[in-house]
């Protein structure tokens, strides 16, 4: 169920210059949340960040109530985020949007590009609670841009292509050798990341005959279907990604043909 909610910074993990994970603390209790839920959070302290900013929910700790997000700084709402004392208030719309379908798999393959791999931190728990064996592919341009491997590889193996070749294979993450080999024994693929990435993840997926969910981060602003900026083109007319999606099979969106 949808909810409006104060919280409060409670930790920040910097990753680098531009990465952060920032953790947010509330008083009640976290509603049911799943992999692939986002939330829209209201940057506070600036008044020229005036629309909530969309981020896929990394971790969600009803224990302690607090949620955490992943966040590549890119603009004035990311940099803002970052940079807020330990206690400062935070208002959150959330959870919002569908989520990965998990049924029916028996070998996944997890391919990640950029701040794509914010949804597969509570997709990967949710498949190993499955005892679905799963494999990450985790693309970025430098060594030091790939990150949370380590955390990855508590729910499987994790392999990683660099474009500069400084970490695991040297290439596009379609390019990585697990693509290529005859052997492909993945059932269902789910992607995040820039376009043309999950395009040509889905393009393989299509060629292989298999099962390819993406998460779509087209722009947004109001976050619940109410001014249209964020439609998709699907098989099935134009579709908000933020209340259809923002996972999607590929096979119903315009852009796989
Ligand atoms: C469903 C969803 C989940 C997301 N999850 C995450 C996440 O977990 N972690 C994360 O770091 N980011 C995530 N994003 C992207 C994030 O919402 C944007 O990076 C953020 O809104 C940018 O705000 P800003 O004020 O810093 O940038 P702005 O100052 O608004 O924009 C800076 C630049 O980035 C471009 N830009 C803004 N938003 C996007 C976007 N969605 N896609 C591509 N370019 C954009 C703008 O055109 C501009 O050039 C998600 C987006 C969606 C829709
Ligand atoms: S963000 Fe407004 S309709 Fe999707």
């Amino acid at each position: 169920m949808k909810q409006i909610r104060d919280f409060r910074v409670k930790a920040y993990d910097r990753l680098n210059e531009d990465n952060y994970i920032i953790e947010l603390g509330c008083d009640e209790e976290l509603p049911a949340i799943k992999a692939g839920n986002f939330a829209e959070i209201q940057v506070p302290q600036t008044a020229d960040v005036f629309l909530r900013r969309p981020f896929s929910i990394l971790d969600a700790d009803h224990k302690n109530r607090s949620l955490k997000f992943y966040v590549k700084a890119i603009g004035k709402g990311t940099r803002k985020l970052g940079e807020l004392a330990e206690g400062t208030k935070v208002n959150l719309i959330f959870p919002l949007g569908n989520s990965f379908n998990t049924d029916h798999i028996r070998h996944a393959l997890i391919a990640g590009g950029g701040s794509g791999i914010a949804p597969f931190i509570l997709l990967a728990k949710e498949l190993k609670e499955k005892k679905i064996k799963t494999i990450f592919l985790l693309g970025a341009r430098t060594r030091e841009d790939v990150f949370l491997a380590d955390e990855f590889a508590k729910y499987g193996e994790v392999l990683i292509t660099t474009e500069d070749g400084s970490l695991g294979d040297k290439g596009l993450i379609t390019q990585h050798s697990i693509f290529s080999k005859h052997d492909f024994p993945y059932d269902k693929i789910f992607t995040c990341g820039p376009d043309p990435m999950m395009k040509a993840v889905a393009r393989i997926a299509a060629k292989k005959g298999v099962n390819c969910e993406a998460s779509l981060e087209n722009m947004m602003a109001c976050g619940f279907g109410a001014c249209l900026c964020c439609v998709t083109e699907t098989l099935d007319g134009n579709k908000c990604v933020c209340t259809a999606g923002p996972v999607f099979d590929t096979k119903y969106l315009k852009w796989q043909i």
